[in-house]
Order: C-alpha cells, then structure tokens, then sequence
C-alpha cells in the first residue's frame, strides 16, 4: 500500500479547487438504477469510490463509462444480486439497496463495508424498506429484501444518533417508484441527501420538503434518465481550509458552497481564523490571535463528523483546550493515538477529546486508519517539524481527489512513496 511522505513546517498558499462530492455521487449514481434510460453525472471526483460504484453498477447488469468529470450509466436491464467482493470496499454502496427493490421488487445485497468508525448497523434501512411494504432478512452476510408490490408507508428514522444519511437516501430512493405517498419523518437533511433528491426530482421523482426534516414522496409509474452536476465537496473544502490556517498559511477554496460550511466556518471563525468571501472563493488565513473552540459532532446543519479529525490537528495548534465532543460515531477517535505518536496532547473522556493547545509536533511514521482520520494525519504532518509518514493511505484515494497534487500545488512538500 502507498504511502505519504510530506516534510513538514511549511504554510500552505494559493488556491484550490473543490472536487465534487464524494457522499452525493455515490448515491447518485446509484439511483441510476432506477430507471432503463441513461443518465450523465457531471463533476463527478475522480475517486476510487466512484470507480468502485461503477464496478457495482455494472455487476448489476447497466454499462457506465467515465470521461472526465462525467459519469455515463445506462440501467437497460438490472440484475438483484450485490456481490460481497464489491460491496465489502465501502460503505455507500450499501445505497444500491433502495433502486433494485423499487425497480425489480427484490434485492439481495451484500453487508457493506468501508471506514471503521464505530457500530454501523443496518436496521433504520431495514426499517424504511419494510414501512414501504417489503418483508427484509439478514441472510448469510447478505440483507434480503423482497416484495410483491411497494407501496407507500410512513417512518420514522430517527436513530440513536438522529437521522440516518445513507438510509434517507434508500428509502427516498425505493419511495419514488412505490404506489402512493411516503412521508419520512426525521430524514437526514446533509446538502448530500439534498442533491440526491435534486436529481430523483430531475428524473421525474415527486418530492416535497426537500432539505428538511419531513419528506413527503408521491410514487411514480417510471423515472426517465436525468442529466446532474454533483455539489462542491464540502468535506474536503473544511480539510484544506483547517490544513491551510493550522499550517499558518492561508488557501483560497474555488468551487466551495459556503451555504453548505455554515457550521464550520463558525467554529473556525470563532477560533480566530478570518473567512473572507469573494467572487465565488473563499478565503481563509488566520486573525491576530488564536482562541480553543469547543465542537459537538451532530447531524446537519450542525458541525459534520467528517471533519472532526480534521479540526482536531487543528485544535493542536490553538492555545488552550480545546473539547471535541462526537455526537455520531462512538469510535472515531483513531487518529487520536496517532496524533500522540506527532507529540499531540489529546485524552479522551467517553465521547469527548481534550485537546491541549500549541503543541510542538514533530515527524513520525503514522499509521492511517479511516478516511477522514488519514486527512487529519496528513495535516498533522505538515504542521509538524521533519519528516511524516503516513502509511496505508488507500481511505485517502477513496475519498480525496488528487490530494498529493492539490498538497503539492499549494507548497505542501509531500511525496507519495508507492509500495
Ligand atoms: N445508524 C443506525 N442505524 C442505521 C444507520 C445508521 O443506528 O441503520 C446510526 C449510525 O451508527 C450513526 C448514525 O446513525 O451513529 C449516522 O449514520 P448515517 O447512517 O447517517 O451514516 P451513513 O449514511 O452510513 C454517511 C457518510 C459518512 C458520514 C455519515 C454521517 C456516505 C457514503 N457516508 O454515512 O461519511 O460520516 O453519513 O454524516 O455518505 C466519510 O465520508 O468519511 C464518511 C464516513
């Protein structure tokens, strides 16, 4: 597996333009499989996620082809088996569930994998396939899921941790082609789920209340093909903007939606950092002073877990202690002990990280252990003084386009080592 190699203590400048969302594309993509038309998705990031959602897609029977920013798949005839060798690489792929029991009345799909954050169960889709009328069982590492007809249904999914993303999209998704009207009541209202809807929408879906809580969805006879632009990655416009202010340097987001940042920009405002919005960019330097912040992890629009690890090499930086509290996942704090391993000061108490402020970070050999955590090593290492190696960078090219590039163009001294 490849590894990072990045020399430290240099502030990163310059501008950088966002890629196209990570968490909106891949469900995109697979509501394709909702209709035998073809559909073209533009500003899609060149992911190893993507690559595998196509796998999946064409494993299922529809013929994709990507050129560029844009995605081409054509579901003329679907198949209702998702294997386990594809299924296992990420957990998105588990959104292929809702459009094959909309589309052939039956689905088997493998158990997904992806990062390993904490406990990721399957039973809010499970809840939402079921309230549409399908009978679901956990077979053999697979979810079975089968009915005669879909028929609209009320549920709530609502979780222990509040809303569920990736179960939103499933049922929204199996809901547009079932007879009658769904109404989904605590639905996950992420600018991902919003962009999904968006495109159903284009496609000929009937969707009311798209962006809040509260989804009201009328069932369709058929969907047509669709064409879409994928929303800004705002998860990786926070990671460069936290690795351009923690690396006291200052980086100009091209591309990023603010609207879509809200809870971010606050906590990075609030910390001393100056935001100033121009022409479409934004731009991010640090003010006179740095304050601690305190963040709560929570379902949109509050402070995204995707950016927790992100924000804490940050926090490593800012002077006092800072408190990250996570809200979602129970066991994202990996990078914590890595972080150590850089002369970072973190406990962690239950749900909460107490990070000690202004460290002096020094290089070391780290180890990557989920996507978002292997984006905060990397920052980590370039804060700190000589040589970072992050080993085992695979999560990276799951989820950041053309991150070593992006790095390298801003004055990052990094260097992929391939193994
Ligand atoms: N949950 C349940 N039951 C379920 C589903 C979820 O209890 O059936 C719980 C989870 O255990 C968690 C909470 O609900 O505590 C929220 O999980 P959610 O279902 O929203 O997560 P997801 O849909 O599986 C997506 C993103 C994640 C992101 C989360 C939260 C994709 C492909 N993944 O996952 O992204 O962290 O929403 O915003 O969209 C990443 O990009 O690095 C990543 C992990």
């Amino acid at each position: 597996m490849d590894s990072l190699e990045i020399k430290g203590g240099v502030p990163l400048h310059g501008e950088v333009q966002i890629s196209g969302a990570k968490n909106a594309v891949l469900p995109i993509l697979a509501a394709t499989l909702l209709t035998r038309e073809p559909c073209v998705i533009h500003n899609a990031p060149n992911l190893a996620d993507v690559k595998t959602m196509c796998r999946i897609l064409e494993s299922l029977g529809a013929t994709t082809s990507i050129d560029g920013g844009t995605v081409t798949v054509q579901a003329a005839k679907v198949r209702d088996f998702a294997d386990y060798e594809l299924v296992r690489k990420m957990r998105g792929s588990l959104c292929v569930l809702g459009p094959l029991l909309a589309r052939l009345k039956k689905a088997t799909v493998s158990m997904p994998g992806g990062c390993v954050i904490g406990t990721r169960p399957v039973d809010l889709h499970r809840k939402a396939m079921e309230a549409l009328g399908a009978k679901v069982e956990i077979d053999k590492g697979y979810i079975v899921a089968k009915t005669r007809k879909l028929v609209g249904g009320e549920m709530f999914l609502g979780g222990r941790a509040g809303p569920t993303v990736l179960g939103t999209a499933n049922a929204m998704m199996a809901a547009t082609l079932a007879e009658g009207i769904t109404v989904i009541e605590q639905a996950a209202c992420e600018p991902e789920v919003v962009d999904l809807a968006n495109f159903l929408s284009s496609m000929g879906a009937q969707i009311h209340g798209i962006g809040s809580p509260t989804l009201t969805i009328t069932g369709v006879k058929e969907l047509g093909g669709a064409e879409h632009e994928v929303i800004p990655d705002r998860i990786e416009a926070a990671t460069y903007a936290i690795a351009g202010v923690a690396t006291k340097g200052e980086v100009t987001l091209k591309g990023a939606r603010p609207d879509h940042m809200k809870a971010v920009l606050e906590k990075l405002r609030e910390s001393g950092v100056k935001v100033e919005q121009s022409k479409g960019n934004l731009t991010f330097k640090r003010g006179r002073g740095l304050h601690s912040v305190h963040v709560t992890t929570l379902p949109h629009p509050g402070f995204p877990t995707d950016v927790q690890a992100q924000m804490m090499a940050f926090m490593t930086q800012t002077p006092g202690i800072s408190i990250i509290t996570e809200r979602i996942f129970e066991s994202r704090f990996t990078h914590v002990q890595e972080m150590e391993r850089l002369g970072a000061e973190i406990s962690i108490e239950g749900p909460s990280a107490i990070v000690h402020g202004v460290q002096k970070l020094s290089g070391a050999e780290v180890m990557a252990s989920d996507l978002r955590a292997s984006a905060a090593l990397v920052i980590a290492g370039m804060v700190a003084k000589g040589t970072t190696r992050v080993n085992r960078i695979y999560h990276l090219d799951r989820g950041y386009e053309n991150l070593d590039a992006k790095l390298k163009k801003l004055g990052a001294k990094i260097r992929r080592v391939p193994q």
